[in-house]
């Protein structure tokens, strides 16, 4: 089965064919980074316009590319929550459309299961049940996969998104958008031992993250070395920061996957491209005998391949949409149509 995903969810316009879930024929994407880095994030209105502007580009390169007519293909799927509503409505429109004009049947994909797909792509070997860490910009959620189509959501964040929080350190320390790859890339060459910083821990609640106070910390860590006219070392302060968020994170994971038994382990996301997590869980996984899978680099942030992905799993337990589906800024991954 060839499907066409289409993604559009915050700042990437993108369109893939994909084959029975696991083969990539195409991945065409077109970013808004240049533009939204002039504003230091995004700014939702302009990421509308240029999905409109891009979509019809991005789908043609995506069957040109992978050398299909829409004849060959034989559904569309599209990210229709959660995300920009502005942004969202775009893609999920277009699809529409193109269901209607084309007689393919419509699939809805959630944004989070389609970054957890972005796995099958890159581990053909891998099924569930397995555990997940999905770590985005929005989301920072523990999760029991426990078939293609069913979640467990079993932590999450009570504030910010370890994504959220990377970004706005990153900012603070003034470095350019996208913030959690420039951080990634800038405390490459630090020390994290320099800076102290908190641990924090949800009470009461064991697989629970809360990185606001952390965010706070580095922030004020930030100003009152200014405020004394002092400087702070950006390699050292980035490292020593991301190095608590990554702790945070894995510290979670190995109670979760003690406590439920789980030996299978795999991250998803856009922070899942940061290189000291992908180290730290590795170490972790290793320590305590379980298999860590991660999306190789080009499928950890958003893109379409991940949607035609978890479309085909989609479509093998019947969940397709009609012309009515509307797109949705928050919806929970385990919410059933
Ligand atoms: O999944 P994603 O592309 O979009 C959402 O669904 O939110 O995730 C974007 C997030 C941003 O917070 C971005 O800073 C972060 O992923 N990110 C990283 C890295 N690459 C992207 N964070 C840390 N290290 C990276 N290498
Ligand atoms: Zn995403």
């Amino acid at each position: 089965m060839k499907i066409l995903g289409i993604e559009s969810s915050c700042d990437e316009t993108a369109a893939a064919v994909v084959e029975n879930g696991r083969t990539v024929l195409s991945n065409a994407v077109a970013t808004q980074i240049e533009e939204h880095k002039l504003y230091g994030g995004v700014v939702p209105e302009i990421a509308s316009r240029r999905h409109a502007e891009a979509i019809c580009p991005v789908v043609e390169k995506a069957l040109r590319d992978s050398g299909c007519g829409f004849d060959d293909i034989d559904a569309i799927a599209v990210t229709y929550a959660p995300g920009l509503i502005g942004a969202l409505l775009v893609g999920v429109n277009y699809a529409k459309g193109l269901s209607f004009t084309t007689g393919k049947p419509l699939i809805p994909v959630h944004h989070l299961r389609s970054h957890i797909a972005s796995n099958y792509i890159s581990h053909p070997e891998l099924e569930p049940p397995f555990f997940c860490l999905v770590v985005s910009g929005g989301h920072t959620h523990m999760i029991e996969v426990s078939s293609y189509t069913d979640f467990r959501i079993i932590g999450r964040t009570h504030d910010d998104a370890a994504g959220e929080a990377l970004d706005k350190a990153a900012r603070a320390m003034g470095l350019p958008y996208p913030g959690g790859l420039n951080l990634d890339k800038t405390a490459q060459n630090g020390d994290s031992s320099k800076y102290k910083f908190p641990h924090p821990s949800v009470d009461g609640c064991p697989y629970d993250f809360s990185f606001s106070g952390l965010k706070t910390s580095v922030i004020n860590t930030i100003h009152n070395a200014k405020q004394k006219g002092g400087e702070v070392d950006i390699e050292n302060l980035g490292a020593s920061f991301m190095s608590a968020v990554v702790d945070c994170l894995v510290k979670n994971v190995e109670k979760a996957c003690a406590d439920f038994g789980y030996d299978k382990v795999v991250l998803a996301g856009g922070v899942s491209a940061n290189s000291v997590l992908r180290k730290r869980m590795k170490e972790s996984c290793d320590r305590y005998s379980r298999k860590l899978f991660v999306p190789e680099l080009k499928y950890c942030g958003d893109n379409a391949a991940m949607v035609g992905s978890q479309g085909y799993y989609e479509a093998l337990s019947g969940n397709f949409a009609g012309l009515d589906l509307n797109a949705a800024a928050t919806l929970p991954i385990d919410f059933k149509r």
